[in-house]
């Protein structure tokens, strides 16, 4: 157990030091601060007061409780002052040698019950806690910038590390307002793991030529409920520092398909398109801000008759209404005329083999992704074969309510399925491997990444079968082994039961 008796040192006053400093104040605990920079602990400092006054300000603390939570700041002037700490959160540099180097000096100064904690995003914390003569008693404390407005801190469980060392961090992350989640050692731990689908995935539908980078954001907004899309995200952490995680982690897994980078990401980091940091990226900046860019408005055009084949009822309607507004016949026998636009709703697959599947002229076939819903944003697909004329057709028939209609050449699962189909996959993998429990993956991914719900709920409100045939669909059709559905996925799916269901 933890208590607010507890001594928290906190070693690095950069950005994150800075914002563990401060929750560990505001959670009621008495702090040490060191850097190897004496002015970055004084600048720390002033920077700490001032958002605990900030806070009391708006009236969110009292102004006694500001004072004592300010008073409760130590900054020490050697590694020594460590010595009556319970726990020691290292918040440095992020290079293996300089980490062990300085485990391996708090080692001999604290406790021998004190937690060794260590920030970092991306090392190994077994080879961190190697440096050690108890390594046991060294963990993973991944908090995500700004610590305190970021409500969650990943705990990893290093080889060799006690449960009862996780047990404490899970309560101090607690009582200072945090989402505890536990991960094992692994390259990207949970939280950095679970988001290697959305930028990825992204990047391959443009590197296929599907659709170009901005209509995959606003489908995956508007139809797939994220804040942000895939690339507007990117452009706001900077590519550069994204590209490396991708690289990274794709490699510390031995070049796991799943993780697969994407040339495209180095030939835009070498013409130095950063993001939002340097004024450009998948979109210009102005003053920090993003440059509008206007959409496509539907053509004016229309069918002479549409026929619906094998729809899902939302769709079946959808269309039915719009065509009896727009006085566009519905053409309802088994095999529709020459002259009717042909629409399909595959799951998985894609247009072409969807049609020849159905026994459909190729050329009349548009399908429509039916996953989704179809009130905030409707995405079109056509055959390599499809005429121009039949696409405006449908563009201009599904765009006449106001809806925004987005339109891309033939791929499986088009764009959102196949996101979020990887994003679940991965999920799913990540349950698989123990890596993290379902209690905490979900939670992990909607407070680390922002992500609308966790892959798992996300697989169970789509369907977990749903879900399956997308993968698999991909995976036939692609051949690749980044598509293979995880033997999580596939074994809940066939059952019929949630993702979340753990075996006994
Ligand atoms: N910035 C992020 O978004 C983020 C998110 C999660 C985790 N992390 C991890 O947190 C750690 C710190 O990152 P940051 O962004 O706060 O860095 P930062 O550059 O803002 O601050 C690092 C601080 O460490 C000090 N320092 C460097 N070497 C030292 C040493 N040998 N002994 C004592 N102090 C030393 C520096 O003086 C500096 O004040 C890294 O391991 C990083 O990977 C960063």
């Amino acid at each position: 157990m933890t208590s607010q008796t507890d001594i928290i040192g906190v070693m690095g006053a950069g950005a994150m030091g800075r914002g563990i400093v401060q929750i560990a104040l505001s959670g009621g605990y008495p702090v040490k601060l060191w850097d190897a920079n004496a002015e970055a602990c004084a600048d720390a400092a002033k920077f700490i007061e001032r958002m605990i006054r900030r806070n009391a300000e708006k009236g969110n603390i009292t102004e006694a409780e500001a004072d004592t939570y300010v008073g409760n700041l130590t900054i020490i002037d050697s590694i020594e002052g460590y010595a009556d700490c319970d726990i020691v959160v290292e918040a440095i540099l992020e290079n293996l040698d300089v980490k062990q180097q300085v485990f391996g000096d708090l080692d001999k100064v604290v406790r021998p019950d004190c937690v060794l904690a260590s920030n970092t995003s991306s090392l190994v914390v077994a080879a961190i806690a190697s440096a050690c003569e108890h390594p046991e008693r060294v963990a993973g404390f991944h908090f995500f910038n700004p610590v305190p407005l970021m409500k969650v801190v990943e705990i990893v469980q290093a080889v060799r590390t006690t449960d009862e060392v996780v047990q404490k961090l899970s309560d101090f992350a607690k009582a200072m307002g945090h989402r505890p989640v536990v991960a094992i050692d692994t390259p990207g731990f949970l939280v950095n793991h679970a988001g290697r689908a959305y930028g990825t995935e992204a990047f391959r539908i443009v590197s296929e030529g599907i659709t170009d980078y901005l209509p995959v954001d606003d489908v995956m907004r508007d139809a797939g409920g994220f804040r942000m899309g895939p690339f507007e995200l990117l452009d706001l952490t900077g590519l550069d520092v994204s590209g490396a995680v991708m690289d990274s982690i794709y490699n510390q897994f031995y070049q796991e398909a799943r993780y697969r980078p994407n040339a495209l990401v180095n030939q835009r980091i070498a013409a130095g398109l950063y993001g939002r940091k340097n004024g450009s990226g998948f979109y210009a900046y102005e003053d920090n801000k993003r440059v509008p860019v206007p959409e496509a408005p539907s053509p004016d055009a229309l069918p002479a008759a549409v026929s619906v084949v094998h729809a899902t009822a939302e769709v079946a309607d959808i269309i039915t209404d719009l065509a009896k507004a727009n006085g566009v016949a519905i053409d309802d026998s088994a095999t529709p005329g020459a002259d009717s636009l042909v629409i399909v709703t595959p799951i998985g697959k894609d247009a072409t083999t969807t049609a020849l599947e159905l026994g459909l002229n190729a050329e009349n076939v548009v399908a429509i992704d039916p996953l989704f819903g179809l009130k905030s944003r409707r995405t079109l697909m056509t055959t390599p074969v499809t005429t121009p004329a039949m696409r405006d057709a449908a563009w201009g028939l599904l765009g006449k309510d106001a809806v925004p209609v987005t339109v891309i050449h033939d791929s499986p699962g088009f764009i959102a399925q196949r996101i979020i189909a990887a994003i679940v996959n991965i999920g799913c993998e990540i349950a698989q491997q123990r890596i993290a429990s379902t209690e905490d993956i979900d939670p992990a991914v909607e407070l680390g990444l922002g992500y609308p719900r966790g892959p798992l709920a996300y697989g169970d409100f789509v369907g977990a079968d749903k879900i399956l045939a997308i993968s698999q669909a991909m995976f036939d059709f692609y051949g690749d082994p980044r598509y293979r559905p995880s033997a999580w996925l596939k074994r809940r799916a066939l059952l019929g039961v949630s993702l979340l269901t753990n075996e006994g």
